[in-house]
C-alpha cells in the first residue's frame, strides 16, 4: 500500500477511535488545531511522563518548572523573536495558495532524490545480489547529473536562508521552473518575511494595554527562571531545567495532520554547563536522546541523526533525531548547543545579571547551554505511526480476515487491560466487574461486555490494550481467566490472583527507563 494512504487511514483511525479530532469540528475545524480524544490524552500522558520522569526522576542534577505562557514582552525582544522568527512566504496568483519557500524548494530537493532512488532501487533489481549501490552511485551517469543538481540547489538554498535573502529564494523557484501543486502556474508573488508569533492584548483599557505573546517555544521560560532556580535548588553546574509545555507558532504551511500545528506541546530541557565543555555534553545528550526513543522497539534502523551544517548565530552545534514516518524521514527533536546567547541576551536587556558563580573555579561567568527540544504531539504521532498495524489473518475456511491494531508499547498503551465476561449471565459479569474493581488501583482497566467475544477483541486491538481477560464458566469453578496478548493473539489461562503481577510488570513506565 502507498505510504500517503497508509497516512490516510492513520489519522482516520485516529478519529474513529477517539484519539485525536479536529478543532471545533462541527464548525468545520480550525487549520492545524486538534483536540485528543479519550485515548489520545491517556497515550499523550504516558509520553510526558515517560519523558519528564527520564528527565527529573533519573537525573539528580535535573529538575522541573512549569512558567507561564505569557511574559514580559522583552523577552520576545531579547531572545530574537521579534526580529528574526520568521518564514519566507510565497504566493501563487493562480491558486491563491500559499507556501513557504523555502520548504517548496525542500520539496523539489525531495523529488529529485527519490528519483536517484527510483533509479538505485530498479539497477539493484537488475544485478541483484552482485549490486554494488556506492560504486553505482559513484558511476551512473543519470544519478550524478541529478545528485550535482541536488547539491547545487541545497548550497543555494542554505546561502539564501542563512542571508535572509528574499529575492534569491524567488529566483530559485523561478530558476527550477518549481510550480504550485494546486494551480500548477509559475505565477509567484514575490518573497516575504511573516512572524511567526500570536500577539494578543494585555489589560483592560486600550490606553492601558500592551502587546505579550503567546510563547513560541517553552525554553525562555526556563532562562529567565535561571537564577531562580539555581538559587533556590542549590544547584551546581553542570544542572538542567525540564519543563513541559504549550507553545503557538502561525505556521504558515500546517499540513501532515499533527505533525506541524499552531498550537502544540513541547517538552523542552536546558543543560547549563561550564562554558568549553559544552560539545562534550552535546555529544552526551545526542546519545541519551537518542536511547530514549530507540528503548520504545520501534527499530533502531527508523531513526537516524541530521546534523546542521547550516548553525543558527547563536549555536555552535545543531542535531536533529529524525524517524521514518509514512512520509519520510523527519524531525522530531532537536538538540542544541545554544552557546551563552540567550542568557547574554538576557542580562543585556534586563540589566540584571546572569552569572553563576562557580566555587570550583573560584570564578563568575555565563554558562553555556545545550538544549534538548522535542514535539509531545510530534512525538505522540510517531508513536502511533511506528504501533498502526493492518495485519492479514487467515481463516480456518482459508479465506483472509484483515485485523487493524496499535501496537503501542503496552507502558503507553491508554488502556492497559480489557476485562470481559464471555457472558452476561451466570456471574460473570460480576467476578469481570470485581477485577476491574480491584485492579484499577494500578493501571487502566476497561470493562467491556458488548458483542461477540471476537469483535470486542478487535475493538481493543484498534485501542491497542495490550492485555485482554475474558471470564467464562471455568472462572466459577477455579478462580482462572484467560489473558489475551494483543501482539501474538495467544491465550494463556492464570489465576486471577496473578493479573496484577503479570500485567504490572509489563505495563510500568519504571520498566522502560531501567533499559535508558
Ligand atoms: N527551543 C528550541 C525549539 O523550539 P524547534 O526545532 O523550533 O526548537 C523543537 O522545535 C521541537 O518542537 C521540534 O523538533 C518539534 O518536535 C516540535 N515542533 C516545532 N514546531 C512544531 C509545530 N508547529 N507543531 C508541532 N510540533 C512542533
Amino acid at each position: 500500500m502507498a505510504q500517503e494512504d497508509v497516512f490516510r487511514k492513520l489519522v482516520a483511525h485516529c478519529k474513529e477511535y477517539g484519539y485525536v479530532f479536529p478543532s471545533s469540528e462541527i464548525y468545520d475545524g480550525l487549520s492545524a488545531v486538534y483536540d485528543y480524544g479519550q485515548y489520545g490524552v491517556e497515550l499523550k500522558n504516558n509520553i510526558r511522563k515517560y519523558w519528564w520522569d527520564s528527565m527529573v526522576l533519573l537525573n539528580d542534577n535535573i529538575v522541573g518548572i512549569d512558567s507561564a505562557i505569557f511574559m514580559h514582552p522583552s523577552v520576545w525582544k531579547a531572545s530574537g523573536h521579534v526580529d528574526a522568527f520568521n518564514d519566507p512566504l510565497i504566493d501563487n496568483r493562480d491558486s491563491k495558495k500559499r507556501y513557504r519557500a523555502d520548504m517548496l524548494i525542500e520539496e523539489h530537493v525531495l523529488k529529485m532524490e527519490e528519483k536517484v532512488a527510483r533509479e538505485v532501487e530498479k539497477a539493484r533489481e537488475r544485478f541483484g545480489t552482485a549490486f554494488d549501490e556506492k560504486k553505482f552511485r559513484e558511476t551512473n551517469q543519470c544519478v550524478l547529473a541529478t545528485q550535482s543538481k541536488i547539491d547545487d540547489l541545497n548550497r543555494r538554498l542554505a546561502k539564501a536562508m542563512n542571508e535572509t535573502d528574499l529575492a534569491e529564494l524567488r529566483q530559485i523557484i523561478i530558476d527550477n521552473e518549481i510550480v504550485c501543486p494546486v494551480s500548477g502556474s509559475r505565477n509567484w508573488t514575490d518573497v516575504r518575511q511573516f512572524n511567526l508569533m500570536f500577539s494578543t492584548e494585555m489589560g483592560s483599557t486600550l490606553e492601558g494595554s500592551s502587546r505579550i505573546y503567546l510563547r513560541p517555544e517553552t525554553a525562555q521560560g526556563i532562562f529567565v527562571n535561571f537564577h531562580n532556580v539555581q538559587k533556590t535548588g542549590r544547584m551546581k553546574i553542570p544542572f538542567g531545567i525540564a519543563q513541559v509545555g504549550k507553545a503557538f507558532r502561525n505556521e504558515i504551511v500546517a499540513r501532515q495532520f499533527i505533525f506541524r500545528m499552531r498550537e502544540f506541546e513541547q517538552m523542552e530541557m536546558q543543560f547549563f554547563v561550564r562554558p568549553g565543555t559544552e560539545l562534550d555534553w552535546f555529544r552526551h545528550w545526542k546519545d541519551i536522546r537518542m536511547r530514549w526513543h530507540t528503548a520504545l522497539g520501534f527499530g533502531e534502523a527508523n531513526y537516524r541523526f541530521h546534523d546542521h551544517t547550516k548553525l543558527a548565530h547563536y549555536a555552535n552545534a545543531a542535531t536533529d533525531i529524525e524517524y521514518r514516518f509514512p512520509f519520510g524521514f523527519r524531525e522530531v527533536e532537536g538538540i542544541h548547543s545554544r552557546t551563552d546567547y540567550d542568557l547574554k541576551q538576557h542580562q543585556q536587556y534586563s540589566g540584571k545579571k546572569m552569572q553563576y558563580f562557580d566555587p570550583e573555579k573560584g570564578e563568575s561567568y555565563i554558562p553555556f547551554v545545550v538544549e534538548t527540544s522535542i514535539g509531545l504531539d510530534r512525538m505522540f504521532l510517531q508513536v502511533i505511526a511506528a504501533a498502526y498495524t493492518e495485519e492479514e489473518l487467515r481463516k480456518e475456511d482459508g479465506s483472509a480476515d484483515m485485523r487493524i491494531l496499535l501496537r503501542l508499547p503496552a507502558c503507553l498503551a491508554p488502556v492497559k487491560l480489557a476485562v470481559m465476561p464471555l457472558v452476561k449471565k451466570d456471574g460473570l459479569p460480576e467476578i469481570a466487574e470485581k477485577i476491574v474493581h480491584t485492579l484499577r488501583f494500578d493501571f487502566n482497566c476497561q470493562y467491556d461486555d458488548k458483542d461477540s467475544i471476537g469483535r470486542r477483541y478487535r475493538r481493543q486491538d484498534a485501542i491497542g490494550t495490550p492485555y485482554c481477560i475474558t471470564i467464562d464458566h471455568q472462572t466459577v469453578e477455579d478462580d482462572t481467566v484467560t489473558i489475551r496478548y494483543r501482539d501474538s493473539m495467544e491465550q494463556e489461562r492464570v489465576n486471577i490472583r496473578s493479573l496484577k503481577d503479570i500485567i504490572s510488570e509489563k505495563v510500568s513506565i519504571g520498566a522502560l527507563l531501567k533499559k535508558l
